[in-house]
């Protein structure tokens, strides 16, 4: 059994605003073993991004608050430690990839002087040829072409999905346990956002490092993720092993966010649908169920008492009243029905 690398417990982070107090991440629950890949998966303003900057310590403060909560790095609590123990860890241990690699190259410096860096900072009294071949290697594993060539050349000079291959090569130079991914292929073409996740498990295998990829789009989940957590308004509300989240998903909003997911195979499929409604006010969280005003099967005690965790198999469980043992059978909504009736279609042909 794998060892666990980090270990998030009822963290809570909430933002003091002039409208009120914005309860970002309101109790959230995970963990992350080595070489595992967690996703965290969610519409926007569901708190992915403020979770995962808050592992890194980078939530401003003000307006940002640590409300409430462990996370165990190895054991040892991150909430505690100051900014000059937690700048040691950070691309050191644990290294973050943004949406938007500019935000994590810096224009005026060639990409070679910018992995180079990070060599040297974290291997010291590396010889300066050896930490110049180490970044062409790293530009090489990453995939980009004429690595050698590519070295002295600046950010501009590179397309947007080049770009994220160096903000990853940047990253992997500290050699983190962690890598933390938040929306990185958002902002690429479908078929540049299959090379970098491609890229990323290529890197996991290799090197055993563990991978917490946040995105909205579920879609691109079932290629990379060994388990899945899905956010709603601040909580996890489904968490899982992948398969289980793919093949018998729970949770209403899980339904929701399966049966938007565009269908690449099937071309008649009706674009894009969307979960009707609208996220809850973070300021004033619902009372009960957060779900509940968007729940076409939400009951009466949805608006009434918050849900807690059942536990659907050892391996996932999913915070919502429909598994109380009293709640009535609510049958799959068709779009989703249809989806897993293709998936296990698709597995049984290639099982053939
Ligand atoms: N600096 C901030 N001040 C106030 N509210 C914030 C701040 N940062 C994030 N939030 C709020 O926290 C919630 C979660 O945001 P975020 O984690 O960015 O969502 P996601 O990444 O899932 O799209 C949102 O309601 C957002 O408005
Ligand atoms: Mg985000």
């Amino acid at each position: 059994m794998a060892e666990t690398i980090l270990e998030v417990k009822d963290l809570q982070i909430n933002f003091k605003t002039y409208a009120g107090v914005v309860h970002a991440v309101r109790g959230v629950n995970f963990d992350l073993k080595q070489g595992e890949t967690l996703a965290i998966v969610g519409e926007s303003g569901s708190g992915k991004s403020v979770t995962s900057n808050a592992l890194m310590k980078l939530i401003p403060q003000p307006p940002g608050i640590y409300a409430g909560g462990q996370i165990l790095f190895e054991g040892r609590d991150l909430i505690p430690l100051t900014e000059k123990e937690m700048t040691k860890l950070r691309g050191n241990d644990i290294a973050m990839i943004f949406q938007d690699p500019m935000t994590a190259l810096n224009p005026t410096m060639k990409i070679g002087k910018q992995i180079t860096e990070v060599i040297l900072k974290h291997q010291k009294g590396t010889p300066k040829a050896a930490a110049k071949k180490r970044a062409i290697e790293l530009l090489d594993e990453v995939g980009i072409p004429y690595p050698e060539k590519r070295f002295s050349q600046y950010p501009h000079e590179f397309s947007g999905g080049m770009r994220q291959r160096v903000v990853i090569a940047i990253a992997l130079a500290a050699e983190p346990k962690l890598l933390i991914a938040d929306e990185p292929t958002t902002a690429l073409d479908v078929t540049i956002q299959a090379q970098i996740i491609e890229l990323m498990k290529k890197i996991q295998k290799e090197r055993n490092t563990s991978i917490i990829f946040i995105t909205h789009d579920l879609g691109v989940v079932a290629n990379i993720a060994d388990r899945v957590a899905v956010m709603y308004a601040g909580q996890i509300v489904e968490y899982g092993d992948v398969n289980e989240i793919f093949y018998n998903p729970k949770h209403p909003y899980t339904w929701g966010l399966l049966g938007s997911m565009p269908d690449l195979e099937n071309k008649t499929d009706e674009l894009l649908r969307t979960i009707p409604g609208s996220p809850p006010d973070l300021i004033h969280p619902p009372k009960g169920d957060a779900f509940a005003a968007r729940n076409e099967f939400a009951m009466q005690i949805d608006y009434e008492q918050e849900p807690p965790m059942f536990e659907v198999s050892p391996s996932h469980f999913a915070k919502t009243w429909l598994l109380h043992p009293d709640a009535p059978e609510v049958p799959l909504p068709e779009a989703v029905a249809k989806r897993i009736e293709g998936y296990l279609a698709k597995e049984e042909v290639q099982n053939v």
